[in-house]
């Protein structure tokens, strides 16, 4: 009986709940609940801690304890409850920045206290260069994906002085280890050295890249809690960072593999930022296109028997999500065959098709992932394609000189007939031309997502 009201008991119930949460969080169907589990399991190891801790605490330490935990869960709960769906990546970065500020703190906290411990200062160094490099790197992130700074900024020779402040940091942070120095002083100039450090690796890269930079800094901020939890010696703090690292560092190269670049491409690489229209010697695809009405589109919908849905990122900035799931339900009450098709990654996030139709309870088995959808496009009647372009780019098959070349993409050129739903000629997320544009089968029907669907619809409901 006295194991349960142990502290160890709790965490282990508590990291327990992560595994099992992180497990759900693969499914949209489970993966509401896997976050609340995970939620319950923290909020639990958080109140043990405060309880349930053995060693001499002030009253104060309780007080500034719980006006913090007041101050954040009304500031997070505020923040969470308003943010958009495509504001995420700039929110989950900005909440990121904010544990890896806090792993860097414990280090310039108890850096003092275990001076002469060689383990414990170099698990507080690491902590601390991890932690700091992840606060400053995620706060130039959000502010790269707000808008606030909206030009990639790049030192001369910047991957080469990048490389050599790095090297200057671990050579620094092995000399405090090794000598046993307890400079006060030299603490913080690592910390603000590797703050400097995480600006000037984030700032190069482009704005687009950001998700994928989040998600690297993402596995950082976990590395850099994880040696807390080794230095204290708790264990749901070292399962915890341990969760989030490995996890952020799968989910990094899972995004680099759907996109075809290897991860040192994102990070010293510059895609996405030149459009075509900016940069003329970009190969523009040749050829006429044909415009179609909403009305004509509802003809050749009505009188398919299998159509497959594309969703893109500007399904998601129309907020066109619920007026999609209507078409949806009226082709098929037509007796026509819908499914979606969803490319690993459709829109600016990891899962952004999937959380996005969630939404509006589309029903999770008409989600095809791309690998399984492929072979159906050429059995399919007519293809929908709304706000998506890079997805389905076939340059990434036939144009080995195009920089999405190799970039696994969703086959719809082998459909009888698309129709292509965007506002204009301009290119996408990579900023290049889209020969699909001028296929043969395509038709563009140009406009707002939500406003030509709710068009579309209308149509479809008249005949
Ligand atoms: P994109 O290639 O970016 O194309 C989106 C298209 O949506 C644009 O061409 C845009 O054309 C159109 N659009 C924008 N607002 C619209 C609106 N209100 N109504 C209708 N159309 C609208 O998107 P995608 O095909 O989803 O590809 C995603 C890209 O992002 C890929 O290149 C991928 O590598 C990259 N990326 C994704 C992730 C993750 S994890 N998902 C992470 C990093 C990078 P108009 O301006 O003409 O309307």
């Amino acid at each position: 009986m006295e194991y349960i009201f142990s502290l160890e008991f709790i965490y282990l119930i508590a990291s327990v709940t992560y595994i099992l949460g992180l497990k759900m969080l693969g499914h949209p169907e489970t993966a509401r609940r896997g976050n609340l589990i995970a939620a319950f399991g923290m909020t639990l190891a958080i109140i043990g801690t405060i309880f349930l801790y053995q060693g001499e605490v002030p009253d104060l330490i309780y007080y500034l304890i719980g006006t913090a935990i007041l101050i954040g869960t009304v500031i997070g709960w505020g923040i969470a409850k308003k943010v958009g769906m495509t504001k995420m990546p700039e929110l989950v970065s900005l909440f990121n920045g904010m544990g890896g500020a806090s792993a860097a703190i414990i280090g310039l906290i108890e850096f003092e206290h275990y001076v002469g411990d060689q383990l414990s200062v170099l698990t507080i160094i690491a902590g601390l260069i991890i932690g700091s490099i992840s606060f400053s790197g995620s706060m130039i992130a959000w502010a790269k994906l707000n808008g606030t700074l909206n030009k990639p900024l790049r030192l001369p020779a910047y991957n080469i002085t990048n490389n050599i402040i790095l090297l200057a940091i671990l050579a620094f942070g092995a000399y405090m280890v090794t000598t046993g120095n307890d400079s006060q002083l030299y603490i913080y100039l690592l910390f603000f050295a590797a703050l400097t450090y995480g600006v000037l690796f984030v700032m190069p890269i482009g704005g687009a890249d950001m998700p994928v930079v989040i998600s690297l800094l993402n596995s950082f901020t976990g590395l850099a809690a994880a040696f807390g939890g080794f230095l204290y010696g708790n264990m749901v703090m070292l399962t915890g960072g341990i969760l989030v690292g490995s996890a952020g560092t799968i989910l990094t190269f899972a995004m680099c593999n759907a996109m075809n670049r290897p991860l040192s491409a994102v990070i010293f690489g510059a895609f996405g930022e030149g459009s075509v229209a900016a940069d003329p010697s970009k190969k523009a695809a040749q050829g006429n296109i044909k415009k179609t009405t909403p009305s004509d589109a509802a003809i050749l919908l009505n009188y398919a028997s299998k159509v497959i849905i594309v969703p893109g990122y500007g399904l998601a900035v129309a907020q066109a999500q619920h007026v999609i799931h209507e078409l949806e339900l009226i082709l098929e009450k037509k007796g026509v065959e819908v499914k979606y098709a969803i490319h690993p990654v459709a829109g600016r996030m990891p899962g952004h098709m999937n959380v996005l139709l969630a939404e509006t309870n589309v029903d999770y088995d008409k989600l095809v992932e791309m690998e399984d959808i492929n072979s159906d496009f050429q059995n399919t009647d007519a293809v929908l394609v709304v706000g998506a372009n890079d997805v389905v780019n076939p340059a990434a098959h036939n144009d080995p000189s195009s920089p999405i070349y190799g970039m696994p993409i969703l086959e719809v050129e082998n459909a009888k007939s698309i129709i292509i739903n965007k506002r204009s000629m301009n290119p996408g997320y990579a900023g290049i031309e889209n020969e699909l544009f001028f296929n043969q089968k395509t038709s563009m029907l140009f406009g707002d997502a939500k406003d030509v669907l709710t068009k579309l619809v209308q149509e479809l409901k008249n005949m």
